[in-house]
């Protein structure tokens, strides 16, 4: 049986004094109670304040940039995701200006916390990521237009770097080490890379080994890039999970697999294994594009 430890021994690498960035991490693992035995623990990541394992990304990418920059004032990224929401908050927290490109089709629920922490909102058209006016391009522009930081976290390596030196730290300490499979959902990879680096990194030292296995959704690109198999048309519904290329954030070296497995599959396939599944959020961000009423316009 695993006993979780509910929070984290493992100090912040990223301390800060803002009472409300101070609480960002260290978040619950609990069991998953339909499995016997605590083999299937969970990471919350919806425990952080906006909700999502981005708040960690976005504490230490941001608080890094300034440390290396005094004249740092302005910070843009681009997000699909949850980053905007969790890049809005800490830039506010630290007085710094934000602005976000996101795509038109971006769920309300996350425009409202960009908004909420006084973010600029620059919706961009769903175009091919080609385009000038995609949301990516449109970030790289303002960046250079106002002189601001660019996140970037489809290339910063900060981004997997952050889960290395953090949310694998938490996770691994919380189980006492006793994990023998890794589950996360990718977008940028960032979460598996990193999570999955430390976790196979501290394995290796206690003489042991972690299989990490990433999740990608239906139709996206990142398990067919991983396995060598040809693109399909891109085409997901949840904002985060799944791309449409192999980004440098996706450290494939650090991933045994990376398909339509989850937690649930790989207990199933092997009742022994004890595993860890990060969830990167609550889920209530997509309700009200998942579910929109059509009868509301
Ligand atoms: C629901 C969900 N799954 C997976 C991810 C992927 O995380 P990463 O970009 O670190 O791969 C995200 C990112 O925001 C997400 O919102």
């Amino acid at each position: 049986m695993i006993r979780p430890q509910p929070t984290s021994t493992v100090p912040s690498p990223y301390p800060t004094d803002d009472p409300i960035l101070r609480l960002i991490g260290n978040t619950p693992v609990v069991a998953y109670p339909g499995v016997a035995d605590g083999r299937v623990q969970c990471k919350m990541e919806s425990a952080n304040p906006t909700g999502s394992m981005k708040d960690r990304v976005a504490l230490g990418i941001l608080l890094e940039a300034v440390a290396a920059d005094e004249n740092l004032d302005t910070v843009v990224e681009a997000s699909s995701g949850n980053t905007a929401g969790a890049v809005a908050l800490v830039a506010n927290r630290l007085g710094l200006r934000c602005h976000l490109t996101c795509p038109e089709t971006t769920s309300p629920h996350k425009i409202g916390y960009m908004h909420a922490f006084g973010a600029t909102v620059h919706r961009c058209p769903a175009v091919d990521s080609s385009h000038p006016d995609h949301y990516r391009a449109t970030a790289r522009r303002l960046a250079e237009e106002l002189d601001a930081f660019l996140i970037n976290q489809y290339e910063n390596q900060g981004n997997p770097t952050v889960h290395a030196r953090w949310t694998g730290p938490e996770l691994w300490a919380q189980l006492d080490g006793q994990l023998t499979h890794l589950v996360c959902a990718m977008g940028t990879g960032g979460l598996m890379s990193g999570t999955a680096r430390y976790v196979k990194d501290a394995a290796a030292e206690a003489g042991r080994s972690v299989r990490t296995v990433g999740v990608d959704a239906v139709a996206s690109n990142i398990a067919n890039s991983f396995y060598g198999a040809p693109p399909v048309p891109y085409e997901t519904t949840v904002e985060g999970l799944g791309k449409n290329e192999k980004l440098s954030t996706m450290w494939f070296d650090a991933i045994d697999e990376a398909a339509l497995h989850v937690a649930l599959q790989v207990h199933q396939e092997d009742p022994s294994a004890r595993i860890g599944v990060v969830i990167c959020d609550g889920g209530d961000q997509y309700f009200d594009t998942l579910f929109a009423d059509p009868s509301a316009d």
